[in-house]
This record gives C-alpha cells, sequence and structure tokens, in this order.
C-alpha cells in the first residue's frame, strides 16, 4: 500500500454498509484516519471492528448520527473534527432505496427518501465545509448511482436522488473551487454488498440467479464488489485526482456505454 491518504482526516457516512466499510477499510489502509459514521449501531460497530481487525494500526472510531436530522449531524460533525483535530475528505455514502412505480409513490416514501438520500447529502456537505475550508487539500466524493443518469422502472424516487446528488456535486464544486476543496461524484451500477445478497436470498434466489441479474445489463457480465467502488472513492479523495472537480465519474461495468 502507498499511503495514498497519509495525514488525511477523513468522514465516511453509511459507514456500517457494504460500499462505507470496503471505503473505510481501504482508507485505513492508505494512512488515513476515518470517522464512520451511520445510525444503525450494531451494524456500525461490527463495521468499525471489521476495520480494525483487518487492517494493520487502522485509526478508525465509530459515530452514530442520523443523517436527515441537521441537529445530530452538525452534533457528528463537531464530535469528528475534535476527535481527529480537523476534516479533510467527506464521503457522502449513506442512502436508502424505495421501490414502486412512480406512480405508486406516496408523500410519505417521497419525503422519506429525500430526506436521507438528498437533505442528508446536503446536511453533511454544509457541516464538514468550515472544516474543509481549513484543510490545504479537501475533497468531497459523493456516492451516486448509474441510474442517476440513465433511466430504469420501478426506483424512480431514489433514480430522481441521485441526479440531484450530480447536480449538487457540479454546483458546491463550483461555489467551492476558490477554497481549495474538490466535490465528486461517483456513479456506481450494481454492487453486491450484503444488503442484496439478504434481499435475493429472502426471495429464494441462489448465487446462480442473482449473478444472472446482472449478466446481461453491464458489458463486464457481472456485479461490481465493494471494493472496486471504494478505489474510485479512495483515488477522487487523494491528491493524485488534484486537477478534478465537478466531476461525475460512471463505475459500472461500462452499463451507460451500453
Ligand atoms: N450496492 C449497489 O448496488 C449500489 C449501486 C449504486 C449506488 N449505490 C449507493 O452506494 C451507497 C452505499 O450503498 P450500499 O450498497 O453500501 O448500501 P447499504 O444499504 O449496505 O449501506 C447504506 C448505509 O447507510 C446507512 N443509512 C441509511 N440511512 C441513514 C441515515 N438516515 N443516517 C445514517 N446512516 C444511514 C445504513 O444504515 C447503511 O449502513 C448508497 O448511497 C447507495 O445508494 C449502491
Amino acid at each position: 500500500m502507498a499511503n495514498r491518504l497519509s495525514k488525511k482526516r477523513a468522514i465516511i457516512t453509511g459507514g456500517a454498509g457494504g460500499i462505507g466499510n470496503a471505503t473505510g477499510k481501504l482508507f485505513c489502509a492508505e494512512g488515513a484516519e476515518v470517522v464512520l459514521i451511520d445510525q444503525d449501531s450494531n451494524a456500525l460497530e461490527i463495521s468499525r471492528k471489521h476495520i480494525y481487525d483487518n487492517c494493520n494500526d487502522a485509526k478508525v472510531v465509530s459515530i452514530i448520527a442520523d443523517i436527515s436530522d441537521e441537529k445530530s449531524v452538525i452534533g457528528a460533525v463537531e464530535k469528528a473534527a475534535e476527535r481527529m483535530n480537523g476534516i479533510d475528505i467527506l464521503v457522502n455514502n449513506a442512502g436508502i432505496r424505495k421501490f414502486s412505480f412512480l406512480t405508486d409513490s406516496t408523500t410519505e416514501s417521497w419525503q422519506d427518501i429525500l430526506s436521507v438520500n438528498l437533505l442528508g447529502t446536503a446536511f453533511c456537505s454544509n457541516a464538514v465545509m468550515p472544516y474543509l475550508r481549513q484543510s490545504p487539500n479537501a475533497a468531497i466524493v459523493n456516492v451516486s448511482s448509474v441510474y442517476g443518469v440513465i433511466g430504469r422502472k420501478n426506483m424512480g424516487q431514489y433514480d430522481a436522488t441521485k441526479a440531484a446528488i450530480n447536480s449538487m456535486t457540479r454546483t458546491l464544486a463550483n461555489e467551492e473551487a476558490e477554497n481549495s476543496i474538490r466535490v465528486n461524484a461517483v456513479c456506481p451500477g450494481g454492487t453486491l454488498t450484503p444488503f442484496h445478497q439478504a434481499r435475493f436470498a429472502a426471495d429464494g434466489m441462489d448465487e446462480e440467479g442473482i449473478n444472472a441479474l446482472q449478466s446481461d445489463i453491464t458489458l463486464m457480465k457481472r456485479w461490481a464488489t465493494v471494493e472496486e467502488i471504494a478505489y474510485p472513492i479512495l483515488w477522487l479523495a487523494s491528491d493524485e485526482a488534484s486537477f478534478i472537480t465537478g466531476a461525475i465519474l460512471m463505475v459500472d461495468g461500462g452499463k451507460s456505454a451500453m
């Protein structure tokens, strides 16, 4: 490992989930100090311990917070900044999904998903900004989705929040460039996480059936691993990407090129 995040202090939201855990582990392996934020306290502790146990000298702590609650976010970010003596990187990764046709969506389901995916991303970005402005080379990486760029059926509310995150990425990149803060997004395609595995298992699907779901809809003919999403996040967060801001990076096995 090359210490690509040496001396960097990072917050990763959704740190208890599949991509958040993989990103936290990679950041620690590359020398960053990491605060994982999530609302699921049990899963968060499992994630933190997994990183600590699998990465030599990992500097990783966890803070429980609900990103849809601005006060909770401000409190968590203040704690993280105190703990690490500043913040250089924010990975806005926490998110929820809704499965329904747009015409079946309700006021409650809209409020639910907007409050986490969209407002949560905005609250976290706003709360870290005073700290990032004090960092010489700060970065935000937003975890969007390939479906924030291309269309499909059945997850329109989720897809709309991801398109909005891409838009916020470009706007914040414009507004914060003068403060040396880069803002980029990754757009993952289907990424096999424990969440998906549990969902498909509950539907009675076996491994062959799960693999078949992606085989015709990506050029790579398979799911991404969580590490394949974590590496582009690492790169965008690192100084290696020092001339990249406002970019929406497709990490989708070629899906958007089909
Ligand atoms: N896995 C995929 O196929 C895929 C594809 C494209 C984009 N993404 C995006 O990547 C990100 C991570 O996805 P994942 O697959 O690892 O999902 P995941 O469900 O495993 O993890 C999401 C995490 O966010 C946390 N979270 C949800 N609401 C929260 C809140 N209000 N406050 C704090 N934490 C909250 C959850 O507890 C969970 O730990 C999400 O934004 C998702 O939309 C995932």
